[in-house]
């Protein structure tokens, strides 16, 4: 496990912008997993700026969604598909066509987005980058407290936290029930695990994350099983762990 510390939310995301580059210059063939919400909002920015000065080639690169809200699709503003394609994969120098694969919350049939999401991990022999958020109770896509470790991609009852805090990408009040995700049997295999976490409300949960006990009513700490775990944080995200550890 390796901790970053960066003092602001801009220094951050370059530092995992970073990251990511250096792992896709040696192997462009990567498969990458994307986070939505908020948090991975600059770290794109950046990754755009690198792929618009060549600094970045992501021609080979093949991108998944980590999730969705079940009932979403893409023409729902704040649906993690609309917050991807907006922010990032339409800004990449990419078929979108090709190299960007998602699941369709609005599908009628989930167990078999999970099926083509699983395959495609499968077909490239894991996921090679995962890029993730934390949530406030610790999940990781929507890999809710006290999940299972064994599912490779899932329909999961949200968690209220989830449900409440959610609402912060909608314009109106939405009626949020289920996700769809990558779970954590694909996630916690990642080659590269990063999550990233900036601002005081999240100082919390990633005390819990690093310090607290290992267990899976916190998704977010099982990371720390993974000897290929990063963690990036903002000076206020680190507020709680500073003092541990001579950090
Ligand atoms: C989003 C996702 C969530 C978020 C997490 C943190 O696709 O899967 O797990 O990463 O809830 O959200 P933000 O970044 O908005 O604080």
């Amino acid at each position: 496990m390796k901790i970053f510390i960066e003092n602001t939310y801009d220094q951050m995301s370059r530092k995992v912008c970073d990251n990511i580059i250096s792992y896709i210059k040696n192997k462009p063939k990567s498969l990458i997993c994307l986070a939505g919400g908020d948090t991975p909002l600059k770290t794109f920015e950046y990754l755009i700026q690198a792929n618009l000065n060549d600094e970045v080639d992501f021609s080979q690169t093949t991108f998944v969604s980590l999730d969705e809200w079940v009932g979403l699709g893409k023409e729902t503003k704040g649906s993690c598909i609309y917050t991807l394609y907006k922010n990032l994969y339409e800004k990449l120098n990419i078929d979108l066509e090709k190299q960007v694969h998602f699941f369709d919350g609005l599908s009628k049939d989930l167990k078999n987005e999970c099926k083509k999401i699983n395959h495609l991990i499968e077909k490239f022999d894991g996921l090679d980058i995962s890029l993730l958020g934390i949530g406030l109770n610790g999940h990781l896509g929507f890999n809710e407290p006290n999940v299972d470790e064994n599912i490779d991609c899932g329909i999961i009852e949200l968690d209220n936290t989830t449900k409440t805090v959610g609402q912060k990408y909608f314009d109106t009040n939405l009626d949020l029930k289920y996700g769809i995700t990558i779970g954590l049997k694909h996630l916690l295999n990642s080659k590269r695990l990063i999550l990233i976490a900036n601002g005081e409300k999240k100082a919390e949960i990633v005390e819990k994350t690093l310090y607290g006990e290992i267990s899976n009513n916190v998704p977010s700490s099982l990371a720390r099983k993974k000897p290929n775990f990063f963690i990036y944080l903002d000076r206020l995200a680190s507020k709680n762990i500073i003092n541990k550890n001579n950090i």
